[in-house]
Parts: C-alpha cells; structure tokens; sequence
C-alpha cells in the first residue's frame, strides 16, 4: 500500500487550482440515469469515490467514458436493467445510497443493501426512508437489503426530522419525476445539493427554494440528458488554505467560490491569519499576532464538518486555548490519537475538542483513518519537524485530486512511496 513521507517545516507558496467538488459529483453523475441519452458532465475529479459510483450506474445499465485528463465523463442511459445494489458497493461508498431516488423515480424499485456504520459515525439513512414512504414508496428490509417498491410516486410534504444532505438530495432526485408537488422543509442548503438541484433543472425539472430550507418541486413527465460542469470543491479549496495556515506559508487558491468558504475563512481571519477574496479566488497570508478560537460544526453555511479535522491540525499551532464542537457525527475525532502522536495536545470531552497551541509538531509514523482525518495529518506532517510516514493513504485518495503533486507545486516536500508500509 502506498504511503507519504512529508518533511515538514517548508513554507508554502504559490497558487494551486481546485478540482471540481467530490460531494456534488456524486449525486449528479447518479441523477442522469433520470434521462435518457447522453450527459456529458464536466470538471469531474478523479477520485476513488468517483470510479465508485461510475461502477454503480454502469452496473444498473449506463455506459460511460471517463476522461480523466479532461475531468469529462459521458455517461449514456437506455434501460436501467438493474434495480439492485450489491453489498460490495455499498460497503465500499456510502454514497451509492443516491441511486434510490433516480430507481424509484424511473422504474419504481430499488433494492440496496443497508449501508453499516462507518469509521465517523452510524450514520443512519431513516431521514432518506421516510421521505420515499411519503411519497407514497413501500419499504422492507430483507437479509441486510432494503427493497423499495413503488407503483407511481406521488408530490408529498415532507419535513426532515434533521437536515441531511443526502436524504435533500435523494428525496429531490425522487420527486423530479413524481406526480404532482412535493414540498420539503428542513433541507440541507450546502452548495453540492445546490448544484444538483440547477443541474436538474437543466435536465427540465421544476425546482424552486435551492439554497434555503424549504424546497418546492413540480414533478415532470420526462428529464433530458444535458452537459453541465460541476461546481468547485470548497472542502479542498479550505484544506488548501489551511495549509497556507499551518505551515505561514502565502497561497493563492484559484477556482473557488469564496461564499462557499465563507466559515472558514471567517474563522481563520479570527486567528489573525491575512485573507484576500476575489471573484474565485482566496488568498491567505500569515500575520505576528495568531489567537486561539473556538468553532462548532454546523450544516452550511455553519462552519462544515469535513474541516473540522484539517482545521484541529492547524490550531495543534495556534498560541492559546482552541475549542471544537462536533455536532453532525458523533465518532468524528478519530484522527486526535494521531495527532497527539505529533506532540498535539488535545483533550476531548464527548463531542468537544479542546486544543493548546504547541511550539512545533513532530514528525511521526501515523496512519489515515478516514478522508478529512487523513488531510488532517498531511496537514501535521508539513509542519512537523522532521520526517513523517502516513499509512493508508488510500483514504485520502478517495476525495483529493493529485494531492501530493499539488502540495509539492506549492513547495511541500511530501512524496507518494508506491508500495510503502501497509
Ligand atoms: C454528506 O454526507 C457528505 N457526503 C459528507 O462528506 C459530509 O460530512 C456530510 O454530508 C455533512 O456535511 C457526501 O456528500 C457524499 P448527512 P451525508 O446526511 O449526506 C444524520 C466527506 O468526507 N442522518 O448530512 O451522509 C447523520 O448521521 C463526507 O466528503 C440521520 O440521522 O450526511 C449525521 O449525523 C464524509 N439519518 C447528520 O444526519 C439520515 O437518514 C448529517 O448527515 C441521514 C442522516
């Protein structure tokens, strides 16, 4: 298996472009099997979770040709032959949960495997369940599947127990093809649901309320296949900050949506580190005067949760008391025994992380044990003094585009060793 070694102590600099956002891909490349033809679907990072769910559609019926080099992937719809789902990939990416919506909405059963508990935390799908059932759907679970069966969907009024980004986004994917109106309350408003919601109405759905918490759709008789780009990542362009941040480095992320960022950027300015904005564009400098500060995981635009462990790194350095409050997973500090391998000193008392600013990280074999836990020690590592190996970098490379090579364009001293320690 692969690992890095990153020497850290360089100073980034420069300017590093981000690729197109992992968690709005994912549903997207799920919803076009809603039309048939060809989607031609641009700024597609290639990523793990990506080749996932492209294996997921192609296995209900889609063909596709993905162009990494181009970041473009077609993906052609006739008949969806499958209404199933196999345990392997559902083990492998709980995302493939997306294909339920667009399978209920265009052959009206879907047959997936119960996703498990995963490394963050149980992360129940009921929100999702519930909002099948009220659109009229009939739902079993049988032998680790949940089988759901529905004659014709129909408009409901649904609201979310908790905001869920998946479930706004299944229950959307539903309803476009539904008959009659659906009115969902207590939505997700991150900007990945945004960007499924304008690629739909391209495809020729009736949606209105994208971004708030209550969203209105008008089901259509039939979707058409369009070409859409999808929109940039804010959770890279934020690690990327921060590791400008942690390293006092000066970088210059491009291809960014600042307003997606807008927590983070809020809070690293509170530090006292320098932020400059442009229309796309986000530059961080670093300043004499850093304070510690507390922040608390919220759905957007709260502060996200997949920066909660990149940005633990960053106050491991920050002179002061740093408090972190985890409220969306409950087993999200997985990454914390790791850090204090590196000389963090951290406390957690149940979902509440308290930081103190250390004098220097220091290098130490660590190992990945989830995507942004993962950032969070390549992060650790270009601070650290000295050499530090991370293991399982597979999780990393789940959600990060070229990581390493982006990181050494921006000065960082980090190598990928093919074949490394497992
Ligand atoms: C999405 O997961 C992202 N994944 C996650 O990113 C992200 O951390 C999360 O949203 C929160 O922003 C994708 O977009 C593919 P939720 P999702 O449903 O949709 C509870 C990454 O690193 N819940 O918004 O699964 C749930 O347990 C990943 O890129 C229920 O109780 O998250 C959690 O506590 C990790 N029942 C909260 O709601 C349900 O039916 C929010 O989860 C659904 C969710």
């Amino acid at each position: 298996m692969d690992t890095y070694e990153i020497t850290g102590g360089k100073k980034l600099s420069g300017d590093v472009t981000v690729s197109g956002a992992k968690n709005a891909a994912l549903p997207i490349i799920v919803a076009s099997l809603l039309a048939d033809g060809e989607t031609i679907l641009k700024n597609i990072p290639d990523l793990m979770d990506i080749r996932t769910i492209i294996t997921a559609i192609e296995h209900l019926g889609a063909s596709t040709e993905f162009h990494k080099e181009k970041n473009t992937l077609k993906i052609k719809v006739g008949n969806i032959k499958n209404a199933d789902l196999p345990y392997d990939l559902m083990k492998t990416m709980r995302a493939s949960y997306y294909v339920m919506g667009p399978l209920l909405a265009r052959i009206g059963e879907a047959d997936v495997s119960l996703p498990g508990g995963c490394a963050i935390g149980e992360r129940p799908v009921d929100i999702h369940l519930a909002g099948f059932e009220a659109m009229g759907a009939v739902i079993k679970l049988e032998h680790g599947y949940i089988k759901a069966r529905a004659k014709s969907l129909k408009g409901a009024e649904y609201t979310m127990r908790k905001i869920s980004v998946g479930a706004t986004a299944n229950i959307m994917m539903a309803a476009v093809l539904a008959s009659g109106r659906t009115v969902l309350e207590n939505c997700a408003m991150e900007p990945d649901v945004v960007d499924l919601g304008n690629f739909l109405l391209k495809m020729g759905a009736r949606i209105s309320g994208l971004g708030t918490e209550r969203i209105e759709i008008e089901g259509v008789k039939k979707l058409n296949p369009v070409e859409y780009s999808i929109i940039p990542d804010r959770i890279e362009a934020g690690t990327f900050l921060l590791a400008g941040a942690i390293t006092r480095g000066k970088i210059k992320v491009s291809r960014v949506v600042p307003e997606h960022i807008g927590a983070l950027t809020d809070t690293l300015e509170e530090i006292g580190f320098r932020l400059e904005k442009g229309p796309d564009w986000v530059k961080i400098s670093p300043s004499q005067k850093l304070q510690g500060t507390k922040i608390k995981t919220l759905p957007f635009p709260g502060f996200p949760t997949d920066l909660q462990a990149p940005i633990m790194s960053v106050f491991t350095t920050i002179p002061g008391i740093n408090v972190i409050i985890e409220t969306i997973f409950e087993n999200r500090f997985t990454h914390v025994g790791e850090l204090r391998r590196m000389g963090g000193d951290i406390t957690i008392e149940g979902n509440v992380a308290i930081i103190k600013g250390v004098k220097g990280l220091s290098a130490a074999p660590v190992m990945m044990s989830d995507l942004r836990a993962g950032a969070s020690l390549v992060l650790a590592g270009l601070a650290a003094k000295g050499k530090t190996e991370i293991r399982r970098i597979y999780h990393s490379d789940r959600g990060y585009e070229k990581l390493s090579e982006k990181l050494q364009a921006l000065g960082a001293d980090i190598v990928r060793v093919r074949g490394g320690n497992p």
